[in-house]
């Protein structure tokens, strides 16, 4: 009864938001920075018992059993049938900042249920380690696409559109002809998704028609996005980015901060650049060149980002 596993974090390409009214999303993995999941036996008696340092936090399962990983943790082991509380502790760490559109939820709720698979010797195919985060998701999250389960479950490159009527949802491995480099920088203010989703709802209850022909347009610019990834054209690419921050800024969930960090990326030279995930705070990405990473880096740390993480998108069938 020992495990370990782990999980990437995730960004949005572009689509989000819309993603949850049924336009379609871009994402990809992030796979340098991951959420780990140890499971070791425990003295007999005690239950299972929670260790997340980098979370602040230590739990047992009996004392927080609506805890959303307690929870998870309990419907996993329903799913496999085990009977008796096993006596284990279960040590989460994350290199992935929390609450920044990075997928950390996801992410860790993804190394939990892989964990668990491998300590009670479970085969889960991707389908079904996604399905369990998305329903602990969906109780502790509102809405959510299911998007980040999705791409975290994977771990590849993904064009994702729901399908709320008759799921499954459309999920497609992305083709990449040609690498290309993004930076991630982190404006440092934490946003919970689901404050900005429930924002969202609001306005668009509030007046559906503008807000569907904005989701409209951000699914034209994801279409257009999936081509210029499909014929390598970094070229085009960077305007798309930049055209789908600008239908974010009028959905509402943009930030000054965000803005911020855009406007030094996009000087400093990057092709274009546009907040990733739920938006008020969290991280913004930029499309640079190998040449311009480092100009465009030094940008955003003068601007006040907290991190600048860079990665390379590869090349994919
Ligand atoms: O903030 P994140 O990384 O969890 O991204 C949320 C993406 C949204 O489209 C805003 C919500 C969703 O469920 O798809």
């Amino acid at each position: 009864m020992r495990s370990h596993a782990s999980s990437s974090g995730k960004i949005i390409l572009c689509g989000e938001h819309a993603v949850v009214y049924g336009r379609p999303a871009i994402a990809i993995p992030l796979t340098d920075v991951r959420a780990r999941v140890s499971i070791a036996p425990a003295a007999p008696g005690s239950g299972i018992r929670f260790d997340a340092p980098d979370l602040g936090r230590r739990w047992l399962i009996a004392s927080a059993p609506h805890d959303p990983l307690s929870e998870l943790t309990l419907t996993v082991l329903r799913q496999f049938g085990v009977q008796h509380m096993p006596d284990i502790e279960i040590t989460i760490t994350s290199d992935i900042p929390i609450a920044s559109g990075m997928g950390s939820g996801a992410a860790i709720a993804t190394a939990i249920v892989r964990a668990l698979a491998s300590a009670f010797e479970r085969d889960l195919s991707a389908a079904e380690v996604s399905a369990l985060v998305y329903e602990s998701e969906r109780r502790f999250h509102g809405t959510p696409s299911g998007i980040d389960n999705t791409v975290i479950a994977y771990e590849r490159a993904i064009w994702f559109q729901r399908c709320s009527e008759s799921p499954p949802h459309q999920i497609e491995p992305l083709s990449i002809a040609a690498p290309f480099v993004l930076l991630i920088g982190d404006t440092g203010v934490r946003s919970a998704t689901r404050l900005p989703v429930g924002e969202v709802r609001r306005r668009w209850e509030r007046n559906p028609s503008r807000y569907e022909a904005l989701f409209d347009a951000v699914a034209e610019v994801v279409h257009q996005v999936r081509r210029a990834l499909a014929e390598g054209d970094r070229a085009a690419l960077g305007p798309l980015l930049d055209r789908n921050q600008a239908f974010l800024e009028e959905i509402g969930v943009s930030s000054p901060e965000l803005e911020c960090l855009i406007a030094a990326a996009r000087s400093a030279g990057a092709r274009g650049a546009k907040l990733s995930g739920g938006g008020w705070g969290g991280v913004m990405i930029a499309l640079v060149e190998t040449e311009t990473a480092q100009q465009v880096r030094e940008a955003l740390q003068a601007a006040g980002a907290t991190h600048v993480l860079e990665t390379v998108v590869r090349a994919s069938a």
